[in-house]
């Protein structure tokens, strides 16, 4: 029998060291964030908790974007930790099939998820870039990467593939259109729907008025 309680335990340290302080909106707040809304739509999905708490708390400890592009870099991260923990494998491959399926490839990308344990850490993680939290999160990557807000010469993109997505350096406004706003439509889950509509709404809200007082309004 493993020892699950502890197994989380010692991921959960392991992650916290990792990504403390990190700059770039996938610091440890993110993972913790992550983790408790998808273990609650976990519950309500009557998911696998100890797979879904796993894949939560590794899926953003090697994120191509920061692993000089290499997208085996995060599976294989969490592959080599579980396995240092004498996790089973079959339970070590589920969360590494999760992670490398988890993120958002651009607005014409399908990135289905075969299992409900990964679909509620989708939702989660989509949920986290939606909302207030995502708006913080968008301008913290911009700055981050160096991008302007906006700038109204630049029109939103839809990226047809992965690659045309990845290459995108345009405005953080653009961000919103090209990813923010779409992801209400693709949750799984119906608590993760739920929980995009409220937030898809602040959204909204948030570019009227920075278009308004863009423009000028008083
Ligand atoms: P996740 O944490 O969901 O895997 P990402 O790693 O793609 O998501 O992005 C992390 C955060 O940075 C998200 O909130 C995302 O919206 C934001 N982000 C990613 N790319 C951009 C971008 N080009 N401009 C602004 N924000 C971005
Ligand atoms: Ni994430």
């Amino acid at each position: 029998m493993i020892d699950e309680r502890d197994i989380i335990q010692k991921t959960t340290d392991h992650v916290r060291g990792l990504l403390s302080g990190e700059g770039s909106g996938h610091d440890w707040f993110h993972i913790e964030r992550v983790r408790n809304v998808a273990l609650t739509i976990a519950r309500e999905e009557q998911a696998d908790l100890f797979v879904v708490e796993l894949a939560a708390l590794l899926h953003d400890i090697a994120d191509w974007k920061f692993a000089g592009g290499d997208h085996e870099a995060g599976p294989r991260a969490a592959r080599d930790w579980l396995f240092s923990l004498d996790v089973p494998q079959p339970t070590i491959d589920h969360v590494a099939t999760i992670i490398a399926s988890l993120s958002f490839k651009g607005a014409g990308v399908e990135t289905p998820m075969t299992t409900i344990e990964g679909r509620c850490v989708q939702d989660a993680d989509r949920l986290d870039a939606i909302g207030a939290i995502g708006i913080g999160r968008a301008f913290a990557y911009g700055g981050h990467k160096g991008r302007a807000m906006y700038d109204p010469a630049v029109p939103p993109e839809p990226h047809s593939s992965f690659e045309a997505y990845k290459k995108n350096s345009g405005p953080t406004i653009n961000h919103f259109y090209e990813k923010l706003l779409l992801l209400k439509d693709r949750m799984n889950t119906l608590t993760g729907k739920k929980l995009a509509y409220k937030r898809h709404d602040v959204l909204e809200q948030f570019l009227d008025q920075f278009i308004a007082e863009w423009e000028g309004e008083r």
